[in-house]
This record gives C-alpha cells, sequence and structure tokens, in this order.
C-alpha cells in the first residue's frame, strides 16, 4: 500500500502544518503538533459506500424516528469468568470493543488468555501478541493449565498485517496486547506515541464494527496514569475497563469506567494464584489487615463497590512534620485529605496542621466515594491521639464542608453486612441508622451522628 501523507495537527488550535515543527505557527503554543495520516479530499478512508463522487450529488440519507427503531437487546456471550462478566455488563458483545488497562506485571494478559481459552470452547478466538513471542504465551498457558486450549495465536506488531489476518481468520474474538505495541505503515512515529496509538485504535474500532468481531485492547497505565495510551482511548471503544490493586498483594479489582452496554458502577475481585487469577465471589472482607489488637491510627469503612459492600481497613499516620509538612494518600485522593483536615480543623477542633499525615487504604483499592470520609477522618484523629478505636468498630457518611454528616447510598445493606462478618459498634450518619428497636440490627451498637465533632466526642468516650 502507497504510504499516505502525514500532516501535523495542533492538538490546542486544530492547526495544521505540513512538517513537524516545536512551535504551533497559528496559536504559538510549543509541542502541541502531534502526526495524523493527511485525508485527501476526493476518497475518504472513513466512507464506506460511494453514493456520488462528485460535488452537489451526494444524495440525502435516510433519517428514522426513535420509536420506530427496533431496539433489540444486545447479545452477550459469557467469557466463563464470572467476575469479568460481571464488569463487562454479562459477557462480550459481537462489534464491541473492549479497553482493559492497567499497570504492568498486574495481570491483564494473564486474564485474557483466560477468557480466550475459556471463549474458544464455543467460538473462534485470536490472540495477537507484540509483547511476547508465541512461545512465551505457550509457557504461559502451560503454566495456566490451558495446555490443550485452542487459542489461535500471532505474534505480530503491524496494524496492515493484522488487518488482513482478521477478515482471513475471521475470529469473534481477539485480544491485542498490546495497543502500544502496535504501529501502522501510515505513520512514520514510533509504537506507543499519541498518534500511533489512536490511529491503531480508530482503525481497529472500524474492523470491529464492520465485521462484528469483538476486539480488546490491552493498554499500559504508567503511575502518571498520563501516558500516550489508555486515556486517549477512552472515547473511541464502547468499554474502558481498569485494573487496580497492589501488585504485591494477591488481590486485583477490574473496575468498569465506561460501558456502552452495561452499568459502570461495577467491580470484579480476582485473587492471583499460581493457576492465574481466580474470581472472588465474597470479597466483602478481603481488605481487612488482621490485627490482633485494634491499633491506633486504623479504621474500618463499609464501602459499596457496585452492588456489593466491601469492608475496606482505613490506616492514618500522623507524625510530627517539618515546617512543610506532607500529606501523601494511596486510594484516597489527596485534595479530599486536604479537605477532610480542614474540616477537622474547624469544625472539631483536631489540629494537624503541624503534622505529616499519610492515609492508606489496605490492598491498594482506590475508594472513590465520599462516604469514606467519616472513616478516614476517625483513624487521622485516632492516629493523632495514639489511641486506637474499639474492636469491631466500623464507620461510614459523607462529611460535608459545614461539618454535617450526610447519608450514605443504601446504609442497610452496609450495616448488615459489617454484622455478618461480627463488627460490633458502628458510627453512622443519622439518615443511615435504623429507625425504630424493630429495625436494629444484631450484634450490631449503632451511634447516630449528624455532624462531624459529635462523632469525635462519641469515640472520645467509647
Ligand atoms: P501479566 O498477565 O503478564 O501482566 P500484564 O499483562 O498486566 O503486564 O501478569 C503478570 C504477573 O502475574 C507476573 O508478575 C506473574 C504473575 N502470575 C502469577 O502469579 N500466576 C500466574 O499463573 C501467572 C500466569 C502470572
Ligand atoms: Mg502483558
Amino acid at each position: 500500500m502507497a504510504k499516505e501523507k502525514s500532516i501535523y495537527t495542533c492538538t490546542e488550535c486544530g492547526g495544521t502544518s505540513a512538517k513537524w515543527l516545536g512551535q504551533c505557527p497559528h496559536c504559538e503554543v510549543w509541542n502541541t503538533l502531534v502526526e495524523s495520516v493527511a485525508e485527501a479530499p476526493s476518497k475518504n478512508r472513513y466512507s464506506s459506500g460511494n453514493n456520488g463522487n462528485a460535488r452537489g450529488l451526494i444524495a440525502s440519507q435516510p433519517v428514522a424516528t426513535l420509536s420506530e427503531i427496533e431496539a433489540s437487546d444486545v447479545d452477550r456471550q459469557s467469557t466463563g469468568i464470572d467476575e469479568l462478566d460481571r464488569v463487562l455488563g454479562g459477557g462480550i458483545v459481537a462489534g464491541g470493543v473492549v479497553l482493559i488497562g492497567g499497570d504492568p506485571g498486574i495481570g491483564k494478559s494473564t486474564l485474557l488468555l483466560q477468557a480466550l481459552d475459556s471463549l474458544s470452547r464455543s467460538m473462534k478466538t485470536l490472540y495477537v501478541t507484540g509483547e511476547e513471542s508465541g512461545a512465551q504465551v505457550a509457557l504461559r498457558s502451560r503454566r495456566l493449565g490451558l495446555g490443550s486450549s485452542q487459542v489461535r495465536v500471532m505474534a505480530e506488531i503491524q496494524l496492515e498485517k493484522i488487518s488482513a489476518t482478521l477478515d482471513h481468520e475471521q475470529p469473534a474474538v481477539c485480544v491485542i496486547d498490546s495497543i502500544q505495541t502496535m504501529y501502522s505503515d501510515q505513520l512514520s512515529s514510533a509504537p506507543g506515541s499519541v498518534a500511533q496509538v489512536r490511529e491503531c485504535a480508530a482503525q481497529l474500532t472500524r474492523i470491529a464494527k464492520r465485521t462484528g468481531i469483538t476486539i480488546i485492547l490491552v493498554g499500559h497505565v504508567t503511575k502518571e496514569g498520563a501516558l500516550a495510551g489508555p486515556r486517549v482511548l477512552e472515547h473511541i471503544v464502547d468499554t474502558v475497563l481498569y485494573f487496580e490493586g497492589d501488585t504485591h498483594s494477591s488481590f486485583r479489582l477490574v473496575r468498569a469506567i465506561k460501558n456502552r452496554f452495561g452499568a459502570v458502577n461495577e467491580i470484579g475481585v480476582f485473587a492471583m494464584t499460581e493457576k492465574g487469577l481466580k474470581g472472588v465471589a465474597n470479597p466483602s472482607a478481603i481488605f481487612l489487615s488482621t490485627h490482633g489488637d485494634p491499633v491506633a491510627g486504623s479504621c474500618v469503612l463499609v464501602t459499596l463497590e457496585g452492588t456489593r459492600p466491601l469492608l475496606v481497613e482505613i490506616q492514618a499516620l500522623v507524625d510530627s512534620g517539618g515546617p512543610s509538612p506532607r500529606r501523601l494518600s494511596e486510594g484516597i485522593e489527596r485534595d479530599r485529605l486536604a479537605m477532610m483536615l480542614a474540616v477537622l480543623h474547624r469544625h472539631a477542633g483536631v489540629s494537624a496542621s503541624d503534622q505529616d499525615v499519610f492515609v492508606n487504604a489496605v490492598g491498594g483499592v482506590r475508594i472513590s466515594e465520599p462516604a469514606a470520609d467519616l472513616a478516614v477522618m476517625l483513624a487521622i484523629q485516632s492516629s493523632l491521639r495514639g489511641k486506637a478505636l474499639p474492636r469491631g468498630f466500623i464507620a461510614f457518611g459523607e462529611v460535608g464542608l459545614a461539618g454535617e454528616v450526610r447519608p450514605a447510598p443504601r446504609g442497610q445493606e452496609r450495616l448488615k453486612e459489617a454484622a455478618k462478618l461480627g463488627f460490633s459498634v458502628a458510627i453512622v450518619p443519622k439518615a443511615n441508622a435504623p429507625k425504630g428497636a424493630a429495625k436494629a440490627i444484631e450484634g450490631l451498637t449503632i451511634h447516630a451522628v449528624e455532624r462531624i465533632e459529635q462523632a469525635i466526642d462519641l469515640v472520645r468516650g467509647l
């Protein structure tokens, strides 16, 4: 295929230039020109049909009324891995494009090989590897106990060859591992650059839509999360899943960030074993660390991830800091932490202004819901005071800037799960406390609070 001409487009103003320049000639911003394929006006590579070439002769296209369009529910094919199906919204969809992102070594290739093996029993599957050789993939499959796997494997990084192979092999599902190693002949920039990643993903997406092949793209994310990769693809694909979790612990979470075919608030929970990733069907207690006796600076939070409550231990360490004390957090947003410290100081008189504050959600789980506030603040206060919260203690609730404690969604469910796991004392927002003795939860003493200072007073007396 003849090499198409490249142009350089500014990511700020959209201006173009025939050659790469450090500064955009249009808006004069530096380092914004990105290589892309120049589109020949006569032959648009995006159009599929040939409806009138000459200008002015293009026929009007039919337009449908929404209510008259038949809305058939999409057919899903289970991947054979329950926790993966859960985040996908029930399984894979023909023609759907899924992006799976995550840190290197977290288990993306492992999970997808397991899923493909299970799918290969009922359909044709293709695993395109750009990072490992066929032999390495085979070695991994033996280690996973998939010795007699029917998955077809191709080691290739050139997009045009992959595209031709897809047309020839016609698999139902294809995994591209990873999108950062792929390159298109049309661009001269290196594999992994924004231009290549975007172009390859866009072309693969068109192939998926045209042929009905389900394409799963693997993308690496760096710690900064900003690299040329997954982030620039989120709007192109149908479903975006991210792996979370600490590579040092054996648990992995897969979270749906976007899903055109299902709900996005689900997570899948896996444990990494020597035989690959195994789903954890009942994950509520896996993020608790095991202390013999309660320790200062630790508070258990009942969070709700998707449809399942999850108990997560929040740890805080408050220690005398230097002239500019540090605030570090793992799993909790740092800005949110700064806000909580301000609220603690202003409304509850708990000051950590000259202290280093470290906060960690155990197990590498990322907590995004504001209902974590109360547990984080109680952990900080407990560390500051050097006094442990009582044995079997849990808390949840959002804390506002005015010091009010706001209810969390589905409080009853959270409390019931905590009681089931043997927790005995809870501090919760007033609206979440069971009303009347009839609704009380057996084994759990519940203290309802309306303000943060009430909660702090309460734990001082417990
Ligand atoms: P991998 O799937 O290669 O990660 P990614 O594709 O996201 O970069 O998984 C890598 C880690 O998982 C690796 O450190 C080894 C470990 N692992 C197991 O613990 N058990 C297994 O059965 C396999 C295949 C890998
Ligand atoms: Mg890999």
